[in-house]
């Protein structure tokens, strides 16, 4: 059968690196740097990527590009080729369920930037009257409770993301992210330089992320680095192994997988870069948890002469990233049915995509605070946030890790990786069976006894 593949270097790399930097860069990134006291912190997160995050990366890219086919049938044929247990098709179920969950509330929040696109571009911040912190968390929880609001706005985002999919691999995915990252990096350069020339808190901001004060350090900032190191990689739910499988022959995975790594993590201080300098020069503490960006931001956007072009460039910064992200979520689903059965790409990916959304609106409503679909007094928005930090992500990196790492050999060799120099074979394999299993180990052990 002939699979499409991705047109270059170029385009997968932006594909992959528009994939993995999303809402996790931006909004997620700067808040738990933030609450865990600045560049100490960095520096473990930058090592769990190194030592975690990046083994199970190459993983996920080489099984899908040995394999060549869907989620389902790449683990399968890659078992069976090395005499291995069924059982590790496990994988890819948990995969196609974990991708199916992110999106549901992905596109909630997806769905939220844009809400609050439209408010910087057209209301502009503060012009309902809002002035204190207490208005803007208000205005931002009176937009997560109103199940309408929230519905109409996460539509908005999953139409695009179907089509984006329904589009194809190249003509969809690779299209938009040739043309949306750019568009991100120049928006983040600009928001960088802006912040540096109006504010002077460019020093102060180097220093906050940069400069380590080890005391700030817990065993939770820890265990926090660890699980961000997953997710901003977007790695442990088969969905960097589904592009791995439209890659052409001609491209060194070896490099343009440390190229992927590397955007995402200048994507992720970049986005520190782009918001502390602002926040520090209106004098407001950045330690504000997740509403950092839809809370504090507005507040600070309210503030400035500028405000409202600032606030739709972030918003807009905010949104694309997340768009670059979203089809990742729903291409390993919509690629396995597209094999399996004789619908259309197209056909499945509106299918798909519908029945995600509707998981969507009962993430929404879960929110509503009129009891539906709470748990023990916790909705089912943050029950699913939960159970995919601290359970879906880590597992799935943990048997990608010994799958690979024990039981198919050539996923780190020269003829899937591209010519590289034997040591780096030789660390990498260390790493993915060693380093990896133990860090994703740690993670679930403390997820469920804290
Ligand atoms: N890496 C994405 C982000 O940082 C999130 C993601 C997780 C995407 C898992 C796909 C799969 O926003």
């Amino acid at each position: 059968m002939n699979r499409e593949r991705w047109s270059s270097n170029l385009g997968f790399v932006l594909v992959a690196g528009g994939a993995a930097a999303g809402l996790g860069n931006i909004w997620k990134f700067p808040y738990i740097v933030a609450e865990n006291g600045g560049g100490a912190f960095v520096i473990v997160y930058l090592l769990c990527i190194a030592m975690v995050g990046l083994p199970i990366l190459f993983a996920e890219f080489s099984l899908g590009r040995l394999g060549d086919s869907n989620l389902l049938d790449s683990i399968r044929s890659l078992a069976r080729q090395h005499k291995a247990s069924d059982k590790w098709n496990a994988i890819a179920w948990l995969g196609l369920m974990a991708v199916f969950l992110v999106l549901s509330v992905y596109s909630v929040v997806g769905g939220w930037s844009l809400a609050f696109l439209y408010a910087a571009a057209v209301e502009g911040f503060g012009t309902d009257g809002a002035q204190s912190p207490a208005d803007f968390g208000k205005a931002f929880k009176a937009l997560a409770s109103n199940p309408t609001r929230s519905a109409v706005w996460c539509t908005l985002f999953m139409i695009p993301t179907i089509s984006i999919v329904a589009g194809g691999i190249r003509t969809g995915i690779e299209r938009v992210s040739k043309l949306l990252m750019p568009l991100l990096m120049a928006m983040l350069a600009t928001l960088i330089v802006y912040g540096a020339v109006a504010t002077g808190e460019i020093a102060n901001t180097f220093k906050f992320l940069f400069s380590p004060d080890f005391e700030k350090l817990t065993a939770t900032s820890v265990l926090e680095a660890l699980g961000h190191a997953f997710f901003t990689l977007s790695v442990g739910v088969g969905a960097m192994l589904a592009f791995g499988s439209y890659l052409p022959k001609n491209i060194n995975l070896f490099r343009a997988t440390l190229t992927i790594v590397g955007l995402d993590t200048l994507i992720a201080l970049a986005a520190g870069l782009a918001i502390f300098p602002v926040m520090l020069a209106n004098s407001v503490e950045p330690t504000t948890g997740p509403g950092l960006v839809f809370v504090t931001l507005p507040i600070v956007f309210s503030e400035m002469a500028e405000g409202q072009l600032i606030g739709s460039f972030f918003f807009l910064l905010l949104a694309a990233a997340a768009l670059t992200s979203s089809p990742s979520m729903l291409e390993p689903i919509v690629g396995t049915i597209e094999d399996k059965t004789s619908l259309s790409r197209k056909k499945t990916a509106w299918l798909v995509g519908s029945a995600i959304w509707l998981v969507a609106m009962l993430q929404i409503l879960s929110m509503s605070g009129q009891g539906f679909g709470e748990i023990f007094g916790t909705n089912l928005f943050d029950i699913t946030n939960y159970a995919l930090t601290s359970l879906f992500l880590p597992l799935g990196g943990l048997l990608f890790a010994l799958f690979a790492g024990w039981v198919i050999p050539e996923v780190l060799s020269g003829a899937s990786l591209g010519p590289v120099h034997p040591g780096a074979f030789w660390a990498l394999r260390l790493l993915l069976r060693f380093a990896a299993p133990t860090g994703v180990a740690i993670i679930l052990v403390t997820g469920v006894v804290l």
